[in-house]
């Protein structure tokens, strides 16, 4: 009898890695103080405040009142599987094709079904820190061992030849990286990119590349895609989408271009777990991307704004350190020096998560521990909010800061 209900609530192995993000228990909690009364300056979520442009949604009122609600392929219709492979054959100077390009319900499922089809368990993950929270989640359900190389903020958040060199081992299987960064919101050169080139083809490495944040660059610098080295082609799977670069977080419509065989096996994988997207949100990719481009420049012009605005303010807070934001929407800041300080409950702090807490609780300012994402002696700030949010809630953080004693 025992045994059964044991068994009943037997929860799978690999899940015991996967937490709730970090970002959505924040915006939980400071939802719930909001339904409280108290004020909350949200600073926590990484998703563009703006509404999807209208040439999109109208797209996609098209396709439901044309009955456009059915099953498309499971790889997605393949008319945008074009339009995608045009997009990183113009963009990023990949060799993509209709057939190397899969549609998914956005970037996190296009890497999910990367990871899910390229890892297992025995394989090596190398993950550059710090990373988007998912990614070690998203490494351990494909049972593979995330391994963490950490990059400093003296060398620019970057991971170096050497460094990838030390971590390789013969069960390496995959290199994640991510440029535009986030948290850093960092970016990766051609040169620093061509520089792990050698590595990642000695060793075999498949690489994935998470390219989400590729239209949110600034002061000019380039975008350089990983995928375009033709010596390694055949290593890169490259992963990008609309969430970000078109305010389109809630539709879920990512994509994947790569070698045929990891491309034809992450779609079967999806055939099996998902379908395929939802048909609306695909019509609604068709326009984002073959229609006007204004508002993507619209909004990046925004964010740039924001971020100067918001290193100027954050300049003015003592003991903390960060790098420049080159693109993506983030400031990740080092609040070591507060560490070890008395909070205003007496206790003192080990851990950001302590300072997240306290500066939500008593100050009204949700931002995230960098714990989530690899570092727990730094917070994240997303800036894709407006700038009387950012004025106030950088105004809470300074005061939340100097109540650390
Ligand atoms: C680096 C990075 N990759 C992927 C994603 C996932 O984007 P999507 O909403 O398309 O799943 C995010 C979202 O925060 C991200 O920051």
């Amino acid at each position: 009898m025992t045994t059964e209900v044991l068994t009943a609530h037997h929860i799978a192995q690999r899940m015991e890695h996967v937490d709730d993000s970090p970002t959505l228990l924040i915006a939980a909690r400071a939802q719930e103080l909001r339904k409280q009364g108290k004020s909350i300056v949200s600073l926590s979520t990484g998703e563009p405040d703006f509404p999807t442009p209208d040439n999109i949604k109208q797209a996609a009122i098209r396709a439901i009142n044309e009955n456009f609600t059915k099953y498309t392929s499971a790889q997605g219709m393949p008319e945008l599987r074009e339009i995608v492979a045009e997009k990183f054959r113009r963009d990023n100077g990949i060799e993509s094709a209709s057939n190397r390009v899969l549609i998914t319900s956005g970037g996190k499922h296009a890497l999910g079904n990367a990871l899910l089809a390229l890892a297992e368990g025995g394989d090596e993950i190398i993950i550059p820190s710090p990373f988007w929270a998912s990614y070690s989640a998203i490494a351990y359900l494909s049972e593979g061992t995330p391994v963490i190389v950490k990059t400093t903020e003296e060398d620019g958040w970057l991971l170096r030849p050497e460094q990838l060199a030390s971590a390789v081992a013969l069960n390496s299987r995959v290199l994640m990286l991510n440029t535009p960064v986030n948290p850093t919101s960092v970016m990766y050169s051609k040169e620093d990119l061509l520089a792990l080139v050698p590595i990642i083809k000695e060793h075999e490495l498949m690489v994935i590349v998470d390219e989400l944040y590729e239209k949110l660059t600034y002061d000019g610098r380039e975008h350089f895609s990983l995928g375009s080295v033709p010596e390694i082609a055949e290593q890169v799977v490259t992963i990008n989408g609309l969430s970000k670069a078109y305010a389109m977080t809630g539709w879920r419509l990512g994509f994947a271009t790569g070698p045929y065989w990891a491309i034809e096996a992450m779609g079967r994988l999806q055939s099996q777990a998902v379908s395929h997207p939802s048909s609306i949100s695909q019509r609604a990719a068709m326009e984002a991307l073959t229609g006007p481009q204004d508002s993507v420049e619209m909004m990046r012009q925004a964010f740039q704004r924001r971020r100067d605005l918001v290193v100027d303010l954050m300049r003015e807070i003592p003991d903390i350190s960060f790098t420049h934001p080159a693109g993506a929407f983030y400031i990740f800041f080092n609040v070591s020096a507060y560490i070890g300080r008395t909070l205003p409950s007496g206790k003192k702090v080990t851990v950001a998560d302590e300072i997240c807490e306290m500066l939500l609780d008593q100050f009204g300012i949700a931002l995230v521990s960098g714990s989530g994402f690899g570092d727990a002696n730094y917070i994240r700030l997303s800036f894709a909010a407006s700038e009387a949010d950012i004025t106030e809630g950088v105004a809470r953080l300074k005061k939340g800061l100097a109540a650390l004693l």
